[in-house]
This record gives C-alpha cells, sequence and structure tokens, in this order.
C-alpha cells in the first residue's frame, strides 16, 4: 500500500528520517568550527606574506581563506537543510611561527592535512551512524581535500626549488597572484 502522503504522521516520519542528529550533528558543528579556523590560519599567513612584500602570494592565501568560509557555510547549510542547529565554537589563534615562505606553504599543508582526516574521521562516523544523506557531501570534500594537498604540496616543492633565490620566488608569487578569484 502507498503512503499517505497528506497524512500528519507519516509525513513526520518521513522528515524525521533526514534530520541530522545526535552525535553527527556534533561532529558537523566541529567541522564548521575547523573549517572557519582554517580561514583564520590562511588569513595570518597572508599577513606574513605581506610582511614579505610577496603581494601574489598574500592575495592566494587570502583566496584560500574565503574558500575555508564557504566550506564553512556548505557543512552549515546540509545542517540546517536537515533540521540541525549549528554551533560555531572556540577558535584557537593560530600558532604559526613563519620565518620564510617554505614555512607558510608547510604550515598551509600541515593544516590541510588535519582537516582531511577530520573529513575521514566524518565519514566514518557517517557510515557507523548510517546516515545515507550526508555521504555525497562527504564525497565531495574527500575530492577537495585531495586537490587541496596535491596543489599546497606541488606550490611547496616549488617554493623548496627555488632556495634562497629571490627572483625564483619572485616568479612563482606572480603566478600565484594571478590566481583566478574562484580557483
Ligand atoms: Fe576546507
Amino acid at each position: 500500500m502507498c503512503p499517505n502522503f497528506g497524512d500528519k504522521a507519516e509525513k513526520s516520519f518521513y522528515s524525521k528520517d533526514m534530520e541530522l542528529t545526535g552525535k553527527l550533528a556534533e561532529a558537523f558543528s566541529t567541522q564548521v568550527t575547523l573549517e572557519l579556523t582554517a580561514a583564520t590560519v590562511y588569513r595570518q599567513l597572508a599577513i606574513e606574506m605581506d610582511v614579505m612584500s610577496l603581494p601574489g602570494m598574500a592575495g592566494w592565501f587570502r583566496a584560500q581563506a574565503g574558500e575555508e568560509i564557504e566550506h564553512a557555510e556548505k557543512f552549515m547549510t546540509h545542517m540546517t537543510d536537515r533540521s540541525a542547529h549549528p554551533k560555531i565554537g572556540e577558535q584557537p589563534s593560530p600558532e604559526l611561527n613563519i620565518k620564510s615562505v617554505a614555512d607558510a606553504f608547510a604550515a598551509s599543508l600541515a593544516h590541510e592535512q588535519k582537516v582531511s582526516e577530520a573529513i575521514r574521521e566524518l565519514y566514518r562516523l557517517a557510515q557507523t551512524e548510517g546516515d545515507i544523506d550526508s555521504l555525497p557531501l562527504l564525497h565531495w570534500f574527500i575530492d577537495e581535500q585531495i586537490e587541496e594537498e596535491a596543489t599546497v604540496s606541488e606550490i611547496l616543492d616549488r617554493v623548496k626549488l627555488t632556495g634562497n633565490d629571490g627572483s625564483g620566488l619572485l616568479r612563482l608569487d606572480a603566478e600565484l597572484g594571478s590566481r583566478p578569484s574562484d580557483d
């Protein structure tokens, strides 16, 4: 027999199925906080590059910060769409000790690796909880993290290749400064 969608009890039964609840909702809020923290880390790295008079790299890090805010929004939208209530937690100030361009990209890579592991952990939890509805979103983030880590890792390798060659760094600065705003 077909379900009666006009019936209130049936309706609430179906909507309850897509609600994001309990442990998973809490873990999604933690992820929102982590994405916002990543934005702060990137903003600080942009400042470090400005201080070193490398405006292209500063712009690149600022664009990364913008992407992290979008990531946080993606999680928040998923949560509110599923009747959950995102709560932004405390964000520790970024502990960065940047003395060179290589330090900045190494810090960026370390942070991306931390975020990747957090996404994998969310995926494992979604599987344990049987939450099928969050898997497409988490797949998107898994792909995104692979791309992010690969990009940052490649830049870090190129920074290391320049060594102390100022002209090499300036060329890389110009190249990163030409990053399209929606990259
Ligand atoms: Fe992110």
